[in-house]
């Protein structure tokens, strides 16, 4: 029985089909794709207190709407993985007001508090921007229909995110001065954390049975390369420097990868590479916001089940 379905779920993807129910899965299967889809989820859903939490700081009404606009878009891409997680028999409930903080798995830069107007759209322009290449990537090759499906509006919306960072980082690095000097710090302790947020480089990277499944299609190190080969030129056109440089077809990072990041202080220390064994533990620790991003969904939900 076991090997049957296997054997059928091989054939299914190697004609490039979709799978469209939960019959057509083996375990190992759905446990990737449900580990794909919190990931996913739990990215979507975080955003929105961290970008909330910047956009407070707005510099005019209508840029405080276009950002609640944005985080409006994240908690429905949100709601679209969590969706589909549900009808695979996980409980949303569960997975969005009662997991532990800490249980989230989405990439460590969000605990690192956007604290100005700069940052959020910093991290609209290079946050949005990874989330673009890491979506676009499941979009392209996602075997799991649902899912494949719903990515459709999810990369519409991404793609105004991102323009909407990328016209304000013009904007701010043309009025220069100190506006342009906040930005540059933005960019220097952001773009580390985005370039990171791909994961281990391929040749620390084992086996991923997300490829075999076609859950992705590109591997850690070929997303990284997109991502830079998009912000990299785009820092260049406006006048901030990115620490990163071409070398024939490849981007190469001015720095050592990976290096040791100071979360309170923002800072990087270049002068100190530390190994990825490092890195994990620092991510497994979560960052500074964690706990409060959290706190601002799960809290509201608490109080009304007493009251209810
Ligand atoms: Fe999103
Ligand atoms: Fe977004």
């Amino acid at each position: 029985m076991e090997a049957s379905n296997s054997a059928r779920l091989d054939t299914l993807l190697k004609r490039g089909e979709l799978i469209e129910s939960m019959s057509e899965m083996t375990p190992d299967y759905l446990k990737e794709l449900k580990h794909t889809l919190i990931v996913s989820g739990d990215t979507e859903l975080i955003s929105a207190p961290a970008y909330y939490l910047a956009a407070k700081k707005a510099p005019s009404v209508n840029a405080f709407m276009t950002g609640i606009a944005i985080i409006q878009d994240e908690l429905a891409h949100a709601h679209i993985a969590y969706h589909i997680l549900e009808e695979l028999g996980e409980s949303q409930e569960y997975l969005i007001f009662k997991r532990d903080p800490k249980d989230f798995r989405y990439p460590y830069a969000f605990d690192v508090p956007l604290e100005s107007w700069t940052e959020l759209v910093t991290a609209n322009a290079l946050y949005d921007q990874a989330g673009f290449n890491l979506l676009g990537d499941i979009h392209e090759q996602c075997s799991y229909g649902p899912w494949k499906r719903g990515l459709v509006k999810v990369m519409a919306e991404e793609n105004f995110h991102l323009r909407n960072g990328r016209n304000w980082m013009k904007r701010i690095s043309q009025a220069g001065g100190a506006a342009k000097d906040e930005l540059q710090q933005a960019v220097d302790w952001m773009f580390p954390l985005t370039v990171e947020w791909f994961g281990l480089p391929d040749n620390l990277k084992q086996h991923s049975a997300q490829l075999d499944y076609r859950l992705k299609g590109l591997t850690n190190d070929q997303l990284r390369q997109a991502w830079l080969s998009t912000v990299v030129p785009f820092l260049d056109s406006i006048g901030i420097n990115a620490p990163a440089h071409q070398e024939g077809n490849a981007w190469v990072l001015n720095y050592p990868f990976p290096s040791t990041f100071d979360a309170d202080d923002k800072r990087w220390d270049f002068n100190d590479p530390c190994t990825w064994d490092d890195v994990l533990s620092r991510w497994r620790a979560r960052g500074p916001r964690n706990a409060e991003m959290v706190a601002l969904f799960q809290e509201s939900f608490h109080k009304f089940q007493v009251r209810a």
